[in-house]
């Protein structure tokens, strides 16, 4: 038996939709799976209520497929579905990680990232890299066609999550299909000034970096109270605040010292807006690890 610990992740960043990942420190999924000649899977824990525990429509499944690696799996979930702090890509990711252990596969990490996403696929519709790579990699992500490229970088966030659903879908459904020269020449100088503040470890390059007018104000409508909690988040100290994810939860970037006071005024917007929500005071951390 094996047990698989992968985290929540925030993807697009503001200027990387799509594109850009990170790791959190917390929350996260924890995954234990144990060799059988059938598949059958169990899910406890936050919002396990939603979701499907049939291996054709549970995330996990086609990762079981894709290693050829039948298993009891049991899911621990610590991140709600429908979040957007990558849910179904963690639980991809650590039964990736796990089940390529358990059964000897002897994937790389990189070589487990287009399996995870299959998983997610089924769940989400789309098959996207850029959650499950910093679940299985940690990190800051940039996820191409062409390959992942994995960066170290630490900085401190915090992650607000309302009691709001918004799924994947509907959230790609409002994206705009197209954009401007001018917001294409502001969003390659944010995507490159957000690259950057990772390498530094910078949280004020970061939080500018994550400066988005194309997709970011499309989907904040369908986040009650996006414009307060992001305006609060910024006069308490957050060095830039975006959707995280598809939504609705929003990520905000801090110095070091700052979380607290950005976590409560966070609150305090939403709660304002009659939303109950909660907050992870977290970092950017690990990716998915065997334990
Ligand atoms: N980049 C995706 C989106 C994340 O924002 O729709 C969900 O996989």
């Amino acid at each position: 038996m094996l047990t698989a610990r992968a985290p929540a992740t925030s993807a697009n960043l503001g200027s990387g939709f799509d594109v850009f990942g990170i790791a959190l420190e917390r929350p996260a999924d924890v995954v234990r799976v144990e060799r059988a000649e059938k598949t059958t899977i169990e899910v406890t824990g936050a919002g396990s209520q939603y979701i499907p525990e049939d291996p054709e429509k549970n995330t996990v499944g086609a990762v079981v497929d894709a290693l050829d690696a039948p298993a009891h799996i049991k899911i621990d979930k610590g991140i709600r579905p429908a979040s957007g702090l990558g849910s179904s890509a963690a639980s991809a990711a650590a039964a990736a990680v796990a089940l390529n252990e358990l059964y000897d596969r002897g994937k790389s990490r990189k070589e487990l990232v287009p399996i995870a996403a299959e998983g997610e696929a089924v769940v989400s519709g789309d098959a996207h890299d850029d959650n499950v790579a910093p679940a299985i990699l940690g990190g800051f992500t940039i996820a191409t066609p062409g390959g992942v490229t994995q960066i170290d970088a630490s900085v401190s966030l915090v992650a607000c999550l309302p009691e709001i659903v918004v799924s994947t879908r509907d959230a790609r459904r409002v994206v705009p299909s197209e954009t401007s020269v001018d917001q294409l020449v502001e969003t390659v100088g944010n995507a490159a000034t957000l690259t950057s503040g990772m390498h530094r470890d910078d949280p004020d390059l970061v939080g500018r970096g994550m400066e988005d007018s194309v997709v970011t104000p499309a989907r904040a409508k369908l986040i009650d109270g996006y414009d307060a909690v992001r305006e609060r988040a910024l006069d308490a100290g957050a060095t830039g605040v975006t959707i995280s994810g598809a939504g609705p939860a929003v990520l905000a970037v801090c110095r070091p010292g700052d979380q607290r006071g950005v976590a409560s005024a966070m609150l305090d917007a939403f709660e304002e807006a009659d939303v109950d929500a909660r907050t992870y005071q977290t970092r950017i951390g690990d990716g998915a690890t065997l334990y």
